[in-house]
């Protein structure tokens, strides 16, 4: 296995039509429907990242911004965004897509957290990730941010020890004045 991969290697496309079954009272496509298909792409790419069986270890961040009507497109497409020691995560966006008029809407975005694990469900280490694009630099960028907060909602890290999160919180620092300046 690649000790480094890029994130493009994990690429997942899923592409459906929204059925009558999947939709709410408003013909739209139900939230909970649409979370289980992210967590399905996601995993997808979690798994080709690093070659092994995945769990979902938090949901970090869904947004939903456009509805999905009945009969309509729906486009998933996922990939990791930072790769940690046993853990990564992984970003997916949405789209309705119209064939018909060719229009393409992104509709929601998912921020999802897999750890690889062992036969005994230990975790165990993955490759790294090299981002290549200038949104996967982004997405890389924050993302440690995002793992410290999500560790610290979910109980397993205190506030104070996070690191990057922390310092958004802090003032920023005076410039020192030296002696001379004061003159
Ligand atoms: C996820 C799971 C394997 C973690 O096991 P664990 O023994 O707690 O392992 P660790 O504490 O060593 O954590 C492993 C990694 O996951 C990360 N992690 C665990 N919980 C996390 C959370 N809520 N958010 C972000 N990262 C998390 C840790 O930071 C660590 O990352 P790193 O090694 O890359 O630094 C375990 O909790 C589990 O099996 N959960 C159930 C998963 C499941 O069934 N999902 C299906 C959907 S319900």
């Amino acid at each position: 296995m690649a000790k480094v991969k890029t994130a493009s290697e994990s690429l997942t496309i899923m592409t459906n039509i929204v059925l009558p079954n999947e939709t709410n009272s408003l013909r739209n496509l139900f939230g909970g429907e649409l979370l289980a298909k992210m967590d399905r792409c996601a995993s997808i790419s979690a798994a080709r990242h690093c070659e092994r069986r995945v769990v979902t270890a938090s949901v970090n961040h869904v947004s939903f911004n456009h509805p999905i009507p009945e009969g309509g497109v729906v486009v998933l497409e996922s990939k990791v965004s930072r790769a940690f020691s046993t853990s990564m995560e992984v970003y997916v966006d949405v789209w309705s897509d119209d064939p018909i008029n060719q229009k393409k809407i992104h509709t929601n975005s998912g921020i999802y957290t897999f750890v690889a694990v062992d036969e005994f469900n230990r975790p165990i280490p993955i490759p790294d990730m090299i981002p290549e694009t200038e949104e996967e630099k982004e997405r890389y960028a924050a993302a440690f941010r995002r793992k410290e907060l999500s560790l610290i909602l979910s109980g397993r890290m205190k506030p104070l020890e996070s690191v990057e999160l922390k310092k958004l919180f802090q003032e920023p620092q005076e410039p020192q004045t030296s002696k001379k300046d004061k003159k």
